[in-house]
Parts: structure tokens; sequence; C-alpha cells
């Protein structure tokens, strides 16, 4: 029993597509209610099992909603995929504050207010739990214009670490998915930035960024028993790549007993943190 949310479209629908044709029972959410009943119609169609549902997730209450509309119709939930997400890019110096508020409501309370309403049925439950939030590579290397969303994206990444800790005991693991797939959301992306950002890629013929089906894979199997010893991490996928994020460390460690002044760090910082600055960017 699967709820994704923000499944009325793209990423969303494809995840719930792949989830139902695996047998699951899906609750297609979406704050277009018209989008999730048709795409939980169409599955319906084909003798998959999916109902549509309309909760804003950006509330506990959505939230909450939500997973009592699971509840009713499958008898609980197993698998959540926090997948809703919107953009509002500016440059950080021109965005205003709802701008702000809207991604961060949407991507990282959302996000949060889900998986507390599912862990709370999924203890209850007994049986192991799948919690699988869709993060970004904003939110992993930072992107320029997107302040607000590289904010709530990277928040994503902090409460995946903290939740999967939390909750491992209860049998419920609580990953994350860097996607890349051409969608609405994509499409919003103004063409300037779009064709600058896809010349980085063009000297290879791997595909970095293809449908929206192909991310489909990594979340089926963190949402399969067989994933059970994973938990906590950040996988990449999109196109032709799938990949492992490493968790931040300390590169370089030095100590000064009784502690640092200004002039020991001078005297230390470009001979020993130099060569190990790293350069921030989106390129690679
Ligand atoms: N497309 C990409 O390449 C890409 C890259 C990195 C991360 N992502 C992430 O993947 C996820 C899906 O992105 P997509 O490209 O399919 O975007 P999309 O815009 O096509 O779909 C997002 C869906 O979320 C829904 N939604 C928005 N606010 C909601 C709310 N409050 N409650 C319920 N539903 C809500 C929208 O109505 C929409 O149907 C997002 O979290 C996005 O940030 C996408």
């Amino acid at each position: 029993m699967a709820v994704v949310t923000g499944a009325g479209q793209g990423i969303g629908a494809a995840l719930a597509r792949a989830l139902a044709a695996e047998g699951a029972r899906v609750v297609v959410n979406d704050i277009n209610g018209a989008n999730a009943d048709e795409v939980a119609r169409l599955l319906s169609e084909e003798g998959l099992q999916a109902i549509g549902e309309h909760s804003d997730i950006s509330s506990f209450d959505g939230a909450e909603a939500l997973m009592e509309a699971a509840v009713q119709a499958y008898g609980g939930v197993d698998i959540l995929v926090n997948n809703a997400g919107i953009l509002r890019d500016r440059m950080s110096f021109n965005m205003s504050e709802a701008e702000w508020d809207q991604v961060i409501a949407v991507c990282l309370k959302g996000t949060f207010a889900c998986a507390r309403a599912a862990v709370r049925h999924m203890r209850r439950s007994g049986k192991p739990g799948r919690i699988i939030n869709i993060s970004s590579r904003s939110g992993l290397r930072g992107s320029i214009g997107q302040a607000n969303y590289a904010a709530a994206k990277a928040g994503v990444l902090g409460l995946t670490r903290t939740m999967s800790r939390e909750v491992e005991k209860y049998g419920i693991t609580v990953n994350a998915i860097s996607p890349r797939a051409v969608t609405g959301m994509t499409d919003s992306v103004p063409d300037a930035v779009r064709r600058k950002k896809d010349a980085s890629w063009s000297d290879s013929s791997v595909v970095l960024r293809g449908s929206p089906a192909q991310v489909a894979p990594a979340v089926l199997y963190l949402a399969s028993e067989e994933a059970q010893w994973v938990n906590g991490q950040v996988i990449g996928i999109g196109g032709d790549k799938l990949s492992l994020w490493t968790h931040p460390r300390e590169t370089v460690e030095a100590y000064s007993f009784g502690g640092w002044t200004l002039q020991k760090i001078r005297e230390l910082f470009r001979p020993t943190f130099g060569s190990e600055l790293q350069s921030v960017g989106n390129k690679d």
C-alpha cells in the first residue's frame, strides 16, 4: 500500500504507475485534484489499484488527511514517496518572502508533515515501512536562482538522515532520491539557463535527464523488501545514470590545544586547507 504525493503528473505519476504495476495499491495525491483523479482512473482502467486524493501536503492537517484517506481506502500505508514539489526561482537578492515561504512549505515542511504522519501509522502496524524523499541535485550542490528550493531540498537530506536513525528500530527505512527527468517542472526553467546547463553535458552521449519513468526503478528498489538494509542514503537517478552520493564529512582536521587564534588560522589555512578547498558548482 503506497502513497505518492504530487503524483498528478511528472515524476510522481510515473512512480505511482510503477508501484501499482508492481502490485501496490496506490493513493495518488495531488493538490491538482483533477490530475490526481485522472492518473488514478487511467491506472484503474488498466486493472491496477489506485485512488485519487487531493490534500495540500504543505500542512500537518493536509498530511494527516492524506494518511487517513490511505487508511480508509487500503487499511494503512507501507510506502510513502514524498514527491510533491514546486519551484519559485529568482536570484536570492530579488526573492520575495512569499516565494521563499511557498517553496519551503511544499518541499520541506510538506515532506516532514507526510513522513511524520506516515511513521505514526507505520509504527502502529508493526510491518516494515518505507519512506522515500525526493530531494534534488540543487540541495546537494547548490543552484543559482534557487536559494529557496536548494535550502528546502538540502533540508530534506538532513530530515532523511535524522528520521532514518530515529525509525530504524521499527523496521522503517528513510532514504532520498535525487532525480533528473524532463517534466513540467523542468519546462519552467528559463530557456537560457537550460541551454547553458545542457551545454555542459553535450560532449557525452550519456542521457542524464530522461523520462520520468526512468526514475522509477530506484524507488521500486528502495521500496522493496530486499532493500531493508539500505537506510539514510541518497541515490541519484536519471536517464542512463545511477549514483550513490556521499554524506558530508570533514576533509581535513587540525587541532590547536587551548583553541584557535586568528594568527594560528592564518598560518595554517592556506598551506593545510588550501588544496582541499572545493569549488561549489553544478558542472560535474
Ligand atoms: N524533474 C526533475 O528533473 C527534477 C530534478 C530534481 C528534483 N525533482 C523533484 O522531483 C519531484 C517531482 O518533480 P516533477 O519534475 O515531476 O514536477 P511537476 O511539477 O511535474 O510535479 C509536481 C507535482 O506536485 C504537485 N504539488 C505541488 N504542490 C503540492 C502540494 N502542496 N500538495 C500536493 N501536491 C502538490 C503539483 O501539482 C504537481 O503535480 C519534485 O519534488 C521535484 O522537486 C525533479
